[in-house]
């Protein structure tokens, strides 16, 4: 018996870990951020992958039975080769699950004129995974998607820097490129898990009949939906309702950081990988 594991590169899978406490708070959960090495988006797909093994490895080792990638990047470039070819040598009676394939599946159900725009760090924009999963699912359908990478959104968030006029400049900037790629978006998806933490600037930079849709929500129904379908994973989660947070930078940082982020106090721990 275990927790259920929640792996971001930084801060930024806290915004999905909220939504999954609220949708699922009997369970025990272990969230670990790499903020010593943040950002991943704008590194290579080999590299990412061998940080988000590592980060998988050491969350069996605290007796993870289900990993939740919750960072797009690290879905798009490592979730895949996790599963498939590490998995079954690792722990084959245990699962690694990403945030891409449910924002997908939900997609379609925000947007009424089937023009999406999707922001995301630089590596997931080029991985394509959301292009390939969207054809994948909606064959046929004729959704028009645009991209556009924010390669300077996450570290606006890792380095505090939310509330500066340095940060509106960016935000600005990439929802305007956004929009001239397609006028008539009517749903923008923050493909980042870090996005919503810049929601209030993304909200004021929008025209405000566009729909803004951030992960959380979605990714905590779809893990539901998931553990009522896998009873065999469901039965090896403990649910005494713990929380434990591991940072591989200074714990005392993330303490403060991650308790605004989620508003409430923890108690962080920090470890090497
Ligand atoms: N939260 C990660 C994501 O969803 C950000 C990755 C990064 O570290 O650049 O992609």
């Amino acid at each position: 018996m275990g927790a259920i594991g929640i792996f971001d590169s930084g801060y930024g899978g806290l915004t999905i870990l909220k939504s999954i406490i609220q949708e699922l708070p009997e369970y025990d959960y272990i969230y670990l951020g790499d903020n010593a090495r943040t950002p991943y988006g704008t590194r290579s797909f080999d590299v990412v992958y061998e940080y988000t093994l590592e980060a998988v490895k050491k969350l069996f080792e605290l007796d993870c039975e289900l990993i939740i990638l919750a960072c797009n990047t690290a879905s798009a470039k490592a979730l895949r080769t996790i599963q498939n070819k590490d998995l079954p040598f690792l722990a084959p009676k245990k699962r690694v699950l990403g945030v891409i394939r449910p924002t997908v599946e939900a997609l379609s159900k925000y947007t009424r004129n089937n023009h999406i725009g999707v922001l995301a760090t630089p590596g997931t924009i080029k991985s394509k995974s959301y292009i390939l999963e969207i054809d994948k699912l909606y064959d046929g359908k004729s959704l028009s998607v645009s991209q556009h990478s924010c390669p300077m959104w996450v570290p606006l968030v890792e380095n505090n820097e939310i509330n500066n006029e340095g940060a509106n400049f960016f935000i600005t900037k990439d929802l305007d490129n956004l929009l001239i790629k397609d006028k008539d978006i009517d749903t923008v998806l923050l493909a980042c898990t870090h996005y919503p933490l810049l929601i209030n600037q993304i909200k004021e930079n929008l025209p405000k009949d566009v729909l803004i849709i951030e992960q959380g929500e979605i990714v905590a129904k779809s893990l539901k939906d998931y553990l009522s379908r896998h009873t065999e994973i469901d039965e090896l989660c403990n649910k005494e309702g713990s929380r434990k947070f591991y940072t591989t930078e200074i714990a005392s940082d993330f303490e403060k950081k991650a308790s605004r982020f989620l508003n409430q106090k923890l108690k962080a721990e920090h470890i090497q990988l």
